[in-house]
């Protein structure tokens, strides 16, 4: 049976030992982190990470983020680090960012799925932070079946892992709701493998320059090995709409809107869409409300099985990238930019 804790309020110390010693003694937790919850084992033990990929039924050659909450951590686990890596560590670490470095030997190979780097984030969510803290390194996916969306409320969750993790953490809703920005560094330049919360231009701000991986500008199946699978995806069908022009995207909206089908849009648009079914993702002038709100209402949405869900879509700017990348995923590519 999984245990469920209830750190919404505060942290239980005695529950959090517990948590600790079941990833010590090779067991999986899922606890929160700012961007979305982590299904987690001890980075450190082969057998403890191959159990993740079996909860989650992830393919076997997508690699795990290693989470740390300190830099002695950093230094056991890595190499070579060198002058930009170390800046883009100062800069965002703690944080909602992931930096891909070469691996020490202490990294079993199943983490990494046999790659010579490994994806190292250090959390700044307090409950994930303690956690690591007593328990040691810990390999976490976003804690979700292998391609639906993240979870980023342990209610979301709980059904879906229910037997198959030793304990789950519930934190609440997670802060920012997107998965972090996945940066290595190539040929000196910072690129930007999945664009998170960190986006191109707070990069750019600390190193000068920094690129997106030409094939996250065109949404291709990827370097990051996680992007080549079906992802992020409710079982109904997606649409996602986008128009510079707002009147566009609203008129085309209501043009094929049809009862059985759900609209996640703009609170803005809620009066002009013309539906019943309309769940709000956030405000125009407010991306992070959408990074938020957008994984859970997807999971929502698809509970009613509607015959489609259509997405209002983001500019492709800031954290509007990020946003898109997922979005565009959910709907399977299916969108439209009228
Ligand atoms: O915010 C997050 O990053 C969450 C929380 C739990 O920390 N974790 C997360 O993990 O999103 P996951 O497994 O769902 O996504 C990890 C991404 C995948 O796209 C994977 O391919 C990429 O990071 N990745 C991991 N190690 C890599 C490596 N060595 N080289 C390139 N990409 C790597
Ligand atoms: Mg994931």
């Amino acid at each position: 049976m999984t245990k469920i804790f209830d750190f919404k309020d505060k942290i239980n110390e005695e529950e959090l030992k517990e948590a600790s010693f079941v990833i010590k003694e090779n067991g999986l937790v899922i606890f929160p982190t700012e961007t979305v919850y982590g299904l987690g084992a001890n980075a450190l033990n082969e057998e403890a990470v191959s159990k993740i990929f079996i909860a989650k039924g992830r393919p076997n050659d997508n690699p795990l983020i290693v989470h740390i909450s300190n830099f002695d951590m950093l230094n056991e686990l890595t190499k070579n680090i060198t002058d930009i890596e170390k800046k883009l560590i100062d800069a965002f670490f703690p944080g909602p960012f992931t930096l891909i470095l070469e691996k020490s030997d202490l990294v079993p190979n199943n983490v990494t799925c046999n790659l010579n780097t490994v994806g190292i984030r250090m959390p700044s969510n307090k409950i994930a932070n303690r956690l690591i803290e007593l328990s040691g390194p810990i390999a976490a996916p976003s804690a979700n079946i292998s391609g639906r969306p993240s979870g980023t409320k342990a209610s979301d969750i709980i059904e879906e892992f229910n037997d198959k993790v030793d304990i789950i953490i519930d934190g609440g809703s997670t802060k920012i709701g997107l998965e972090s920005t996945v940066v290595k560094v190539i040929n000196g330049v910072p690129t930007i493998l999945r664009p998170g919360y960190v986006t191109l231009e707070d990069i750019k701000k600390v190193i000068g320059k920094a690129i997106v991986h030409d094939k996250i500008i065109n949404n291709e199946k990827v370097l990051s090995p996680g992007l080549k699978y079906k992802h992020y995806a409710p079982e109904s069908k997606c649409l996602l709409v986008f128009s510079d022009k707002e009147d566009k995207q609203i008129e085309y909206i209501n043009q094929i809107i049809k009862p059985d089908m759900i609209v996640i849009g703009y609170k803005e648009h809620k009066n002009k869409i013309k539906t019943d079914n309309y769940f709000v993702h956030g405000s125009i002038n407010n991306y992070e409300e959408i990074s938020h709100s957008i994984f859970s209402l997807l999971r929502e949405a698809d509970k009613l099985k509607p015959s489609l869900i259509i997405i209002e879509g983001v500019h492709n700017m800031g954290l509007g990238m990020a946003i898109n990348n997922r979005l565009i995923r959910s709907c399977s590519h299916n969108y439209i930019n009228v």
